[in-house]
């Protein structure tokens, strides 16, 4: 079996599917891999060193896509459909509750795609869930991103010329790149507080040493993902954010509903409410942002405060993320693997294949 591993081509995409590690990994199983030339500049793996450790280099991917059985990407979903070889197959982060008409394009050109984003948060699956690990490195850049804007040091010091605070920062939502935003800021000596929508999420933060800053209403959203919170919880979580978020030196903010926009935690009021020197670091960004006056991939300044939507966290930690994508892409592909056969097998029955197919046999199988 042939996979090819494409070079991205969005400019803020800095990770490559692949790492120097996996390429042995995937040898074993029988799968010969072919990595589009420059593919790892980004993320600081040359084609010499992807070479070295086993892969082949290719500068026209035109030239063997007939030839491949699988395409792997991070995000990328343009390549050469109609020289796609029948019955072979597509992994990569789709997008999909936002990306239809790709994965309609998917289909139409008969390809079978797999979306990572769709695995459930099962044990199983642990070893493939690319929004954890993404997500969790995501939430380590946040602070990093954070501390390196404010001009404030993060923790206490006590000096001959005085005493320094420590820095207070907030975190919105704490599920994995919340969890690891109060780790990270709690590493460097910040006073952390933290808000979630779900009950579990209390005694997370808490373990991890930081104030958990609660709604007070018996609604919780259920489930392991949030939903869309009543008004009235709403105007309690706004009157609870209004109290906090004014005396933070920075408010990182994670909160994602899936297949819906981020939802709106920090108004413009209370931006203004907010100390000049203050940050926020919006990780929701490109889902809408948490904060109303977020702009994707851009720096705005009110009053002094300023707020960063960049928009691929994953991305700005890519020799670390792709390494970890990499794993989770190897992990799910064995799935698909029949090892015996030295060939690929769609097991519908396996629930982490039956999650993740969105199109499959010409037809669009994702439909929410
Ligand atoms: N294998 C596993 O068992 C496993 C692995 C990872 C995550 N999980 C679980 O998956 C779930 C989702 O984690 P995620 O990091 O992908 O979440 P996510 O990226 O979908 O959302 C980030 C956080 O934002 C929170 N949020 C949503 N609306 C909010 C609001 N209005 N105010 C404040 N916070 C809000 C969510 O509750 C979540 O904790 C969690 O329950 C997590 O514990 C399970």
């Amino acid at each position: 079996m042939k996979l090819l591993v494409l070079k991205e081509n969005a400019s803020n995409e800095n990770r490559i599917a692949l790492s120097l590690e996996v390429i042995a990994k995937y040898k074993k199983v029988g799968v010969e891999v072919f990595v589009e030339s420059k593919a790892g500049e980004k993320s600081m793996i040359s084609d010499e060193l992807l070479k070295e450790s086993g892969a082949n280099i290719v500068t026209d991917i035109s030239q063997i896509i007939s030839e491949i059985d699988i395409i792997i990407s991070v995000q990328r979903t343009d390549f050469e459909y109609s020289k796609v070889k029948k019955g072979a197959i597509f992994i990569a982060l789709l997008n999909p509750y936002f990306q239809k008409d790709k994965i309609e394009l998917l289909a139409k050109a008969d390809i079978s795609a797999f979306a990572l984003e769709l695995l459930p948060r099962t044990s199983r699956a642990q070893s493939m869930d690319v929004l954890s690990s993404q997500s969790n490195l995501a939430g380590y850049r946040a602070v990093i991103d954070a501390v390196y804007e404010m001009q404030k040091a993060v923790p206490m010091m006590m000096t001959a010329a005085g005493t320094i605070s420590a820095a207070k920062f907030l975190i919105l939502g704490a599920g994995v790149a919340g969890l690891q935003a109060i780790a990270t800021a709690k590493r460097l000596g910040a006073i952390v507080s933290a808000f979630d929508v779900r009950a579990a999420a209390k005694e997370q933060v808490q373990s991890l040493g930081a104030k958990f800053v609660e709604v007070k209403s018996e609604e919780k959203a259920q489930g392991v993902y949030a939903q869309e919170m009543s008004e009235e919880y709403k105007k309690l979580q706004e009157q609870l954010l209004k109290d906090v978020i004014k005396n933070q030196d920075v408010v990182i903010s994670t909160a994602l509903i899936p297949g819906r926009k981020a939802p709106t935690l920090i108004t413009e009021e209370m931006v203004k409410m907010m100390k000049p020197g203050s940050i926020i670091i919006d990780t929701a960004a490109i889902n809408g942002g948490n904060c109303e006056l977020t702009e994707v991939e851009k720096e705005v300044e009110v009053n002094g405060v300023r707020i960063f939507g960049y928009a691929n966290f994953p991305s700005r930690v890519a020799a670390d993320t792709s390494k970890l994508l990499a794993k989770n892409i190897f992990n799910f592909l064995e799935l698909l693997i029949n090892k015996e056969k030295n060939s690929l097998s769609i097991n519908l029955e396996d629930d982490l294949v039956k999650a993740t197919l969105v199109s499959d046999n010409g037809i669009v199988l994702f439909n929410k």
